[in-house]
């Protein structure tokens, strides 16, 4: 995959592109990763890309006509356009798998006060990444690259994300490592005894229990399976529910 980042401050993308599974990811052609400037793409005198409100108030906008030429210019027929922004869609695992699918992704972030109107013509997605403003897309932009690149080829394991939450529909289950116990705080006993059953068993439960207490709206959504209603009446009745 490739994906192609628009933004006024390519600095910030330095130690992303460099670091972990990222930078494994494209060291082994997964997937490529580039910056580009939007600046370059400004015909003003001092490169500027930004002007005031039409209409008054604070704040600068981006341009629509230099911001269309830096996707122009960079797009083609098989692009996935998305802006960042806080009135997009909410970004969910979902639209990351969705996302991960497409041959090229162009993530487009702004700053400022936010983008001309018009530019929303030129975009195939608008994602926030959360209710809460940021200074611009960058940061949002490395969640959903982020978020995506692990989902490609060999980035991780594919087992290491199967069990995800919300790949699953739930939250994913206690994970635990040595020291066996931990100033008395121990391993539980089921995780130790190499009984696969067991142990499949204790995982289901315990994400089903942590689903319950933080997200009881994901199992709305959920679809369950016969054995899976039976453990969940049992967690329900363990806590009172
Ligand atoms: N730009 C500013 N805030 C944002 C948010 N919450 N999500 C995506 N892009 C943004």
């Amino acid at each position: 995959m490739k994906i192609k980042i628009l933004t006024l401050f390519p600095n910030m993308f330095t130690e992303f592109k460099g670091e972990s599974i990222i930078k494994r990811a494209i060291d082994k052609g997964v997937c490529s990763i580039e910056i580009i400037d939007i600046r370059q793409y400004s015909h003003l005198k001092h490169k500027n890309v930004d002007d005031t409100p039409c209409g008054g108030g604070a704040g600068m906008v981006l341009k629509v006509d230099i911001v269309t030429k830096a996707i122009r210019e960079n797009a083609n027929s098989n692009s996935y356009i998305a802006m960042m922004t806080p009135q997009g869609r909410q970004y969910n695992q979902e639209i990351a798998i969705d996302l991960s699918k497409k041959e090229e992704l162009i993530l487009l972030c702004g700053h400022y006060e936010g983008f001309d109107e018009r530019i929303r013509a030129f975009v195939d997605d608008e994602i926030s990444i959360g209710d809460y403003v940021l200074t611009g897309g960058e940061l949002a932009s490395m969640v959903v690259a982020d978020s995506v690149i692990r989902l490609l080829g060999d980035a991780i394991r594919k087992e290491s994300y199967e069990d995800d939450s919300f790949s699953t529909g739930l939250l994913e289950y206690p994970q635990y490592t040595r020291p066996i116990d931990f100033e008395g705080m121990k391993v539980p006993e089921v995780l130790l005894n190499g009984n696969h059953k067991e142990i499949n068993y204790f995982r289901k439960k315990e994400s089903l229990r942590k689903t319950l207490k933080r997200r009881p709206d994901l199992l709305n959504k959920y679809s369950f399976s016969e054995e899976e209603i039976k453990i969940l009446n049992e967690v329900k009745k363990e806590e009172n529910f």
